[in-house]
C-alpha cells in the first residue's frame, strides 16, 4: 500500500513536471543566462515568462474559430528587452510603479533621492536597476490544480534609490482547465519603503501587432479617476468620471473620445482610475472588461488593488517586435492595477508604505473568453 501510493505521487510528480517547459532565451549584455518558463491549460492558454523581470513574453488564447492568437507585445530575443524599443513590455514593473514626483519623497523624516527618468519625474522603479531589468531565480511547481512559476529576487538596501532590503516573489499561474493567468506578488523588508507592483502587459485581443485598439470595448468599473498635472503626477483630488471623457462604466469603444485627449501631456489614455470596491475588501475584484468585436476575444481583469492605469500606447512609435510585427501608436494597451501614482507623496491616497515585520501582498487575475455572437 505504501509502495502503491508513492508511486502515485512519484508518477504524478513526473507528469506535472514535464506540463511546465524550460528553455534557455538567451544571455544578457553582461553574460547572464535567461530562461524561458511556458506554463499551458488544456482550454488552450499558453504563458510564457522569463526570468529577466519576471516578464511575460507570450500569451496565446483562442479566438471565436478556435485560433490562437499571442495577444501581449513583446520580442523574440534579450536583446531587443535590453533595447531602447522596449517601453516596458509584460514586465514585473517596480519597486514602485507608475511615477514618483520630482523622484523624490521623504519617509521617518528621510529624504531619498530616485532616479529622474522620465523628465522630471521617476518612472516605473528607475533606470539601471529596477525589477524589469534584473534577472529572477525561478521555481516551477505544479498540483492538481494547475501549474505555476514562482520568481524571486532580493533586491539590496538602497538599489535604484530606495530604502531597504526587499524581497519580492511574483507568482505566474494558471489553472488546468480554465484560460486563466493569475499573478501574485508578495514582499518584505528590513526597513520602511513603498512598494507597488504590477504588470506592465500591452494587450491587442485581435493578436499583438494587429493595427489599433481604438475598436477595443472597454469597461471599468470605476466611478472615480486621480486627475493630473501636466507631467502626469495626481493633483490630489480623486474626481467623478461622469461627463468626462474618461468614464468607462459602460463599456466603451476607446477610440470614440480619445481625441478630446489627444492634445493633452498624456497623449490620449494614460489615467488612474479608482476601482469602486469595499473599503478593506483583501478579494479579487472586478477591475475591467476588455473585448475586440473581430476576434471575439474577451479579458476581464480583477485585482486586490484599489487603482488601474488604463494607458493606450500612445508612446508606442512602430518598433519591430516577436515576428516582425510591427507596434504603431495605439496599437496596444495597459491596464495596469496598482496604488495610485505617487501615492508617497500624496497623504490622501492609500499607503504604499511597507513596514519591517508586514507583508506586501497583491493579486491580479487576467481572465479570458470568446463572447459568442448574439443571434
Ligand atoms: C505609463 C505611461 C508610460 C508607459 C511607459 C505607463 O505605465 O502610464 O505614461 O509612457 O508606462 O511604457
Amino acid at each position: 500500500m505504501r509502495y502503491s501510493i508513492g508511486l502515485s505521487t512519484f508518477l504524478l510528480a513526473v507528469v506535472c513536471t514535464v506540463a511546465i517547459g524550460q528553455e534557455p532565451f538567451g544571455k544578457t549584455k553582461d553574460g547572464e543566462s535567461v530562461e524561458i518558463y511556458t506554463l499551458k491549460s488544456s482550454k488552450g492558454l499558453v504563458a510564457k515568462i522569463m526570468t529577466r523581470g519576471a516578464t511575460l513574453v507570450q500569451l496565446h488564447v483562442p479566438d471565436k474559430d478556435g485560433n490562437s492568437a499571442d495577444v501581449i507585445n513583446g520580442f523574440d530575443s534579450v536583446t531587443g528587452y535590453e533595447s531602447e524599443d522596449n517601453q516596458y513590455f509584460g514586465c514585473t514593473t517596480g519597486r514602485v510603479c507608475n511615477r514618483i514626483a520630482k523622484g523624490k519623497f521623504t519617509l521617518d523624516g528621510k529624504e531619498h533621492t530616485l532616479a529622474i527618468n522620465n523628465e522630471p519625474n521617476h518612472l516605473h522603479g528607475g533606470s539601471e536597476r529596477s525589477l524589469d531589468k534584473v534577472i529572477w531565480k525561478a521555481r516551477p511547481f505544479s498540483n492538481e490544480r494547475g501549474s505555476g512559476v514562482r520568481f524571486s529576487y532580493t533586491s539590496p538596501d538602497g538599489e535604484e534609490g530606495y530604502p531597504g532590503k526587499l524581497d519580492v516573489t511574483v507568482v505566474f499561474s494558471v489553472p488546468k482547465d480554465a484560460n486563466r493567468l493569475l499573478i501574485s506578488y508578495r514582499a518584505t523588508t528590513d526597513k520602511a519603503t513603498p512598494v507597488n507592483l504590477t504588470n506592465h502587459a500591452y494587450f491587442n485581443l485581435a493578436g499583438a501587432g494587429s493595427d489599433t485598439v481604438l475598436d477595443h470595448a472597454l469597461r471599468l468599473n470605476a466611478d472615480k479617476y486621480t486627475p493630473t498635472d501636466d507631467t502626469l503626477i495626481p493633483t490630489g483630488k480623486i474626481e467623478s468620471v461622469e461627463g468626462t471623457p474618461v468614464d468607462f462604466r459602460k463599456a466603451t469603444r476607446i477610440g470614440k473620445r480619445i481625441d478630446s485627449l489627444t492634445e493633452t501631456a498624456a497623449l490620449g489614455y494614460d489615467h488612474n482610475f479608482v476601482l469602486n470596491k469595499p473599503e478593506g475588501d483583501a478579494k479579487l475584484n472586478f477591475a475591467a472588461s476588455l473585448f475586440d468585436r473581430g476576434s471575439r476575444r474577451r479579458l476581464r481583469i480583477s485585482t486586490t488593488e484599489p487603482g488601474i492605469q488604463f494607458y493606450s500606447g500612445n508612446f508606442l512609435k512602430g518598433q519591430k517586435g516577436k515576428d516582425g510585427k510591427i507596434y504603431a501608436h495605439r496599437a496596444a494597451l495597459c491596464l495596469e492595477t496598482q496604488h495610485f501614482p505617487d501615492s508617497v507623496n500624496q497623504q490622501e491616497f492609500p499607503s504604499t508604505i511597507l513596514k519591517p515585520g508586514e507583508t506586501y501582498r497583491s493579486m491580479t487575475q487576467y481572465a479570458f473568453s470568446v463572447q459568442p455572437v448574439k443571434k
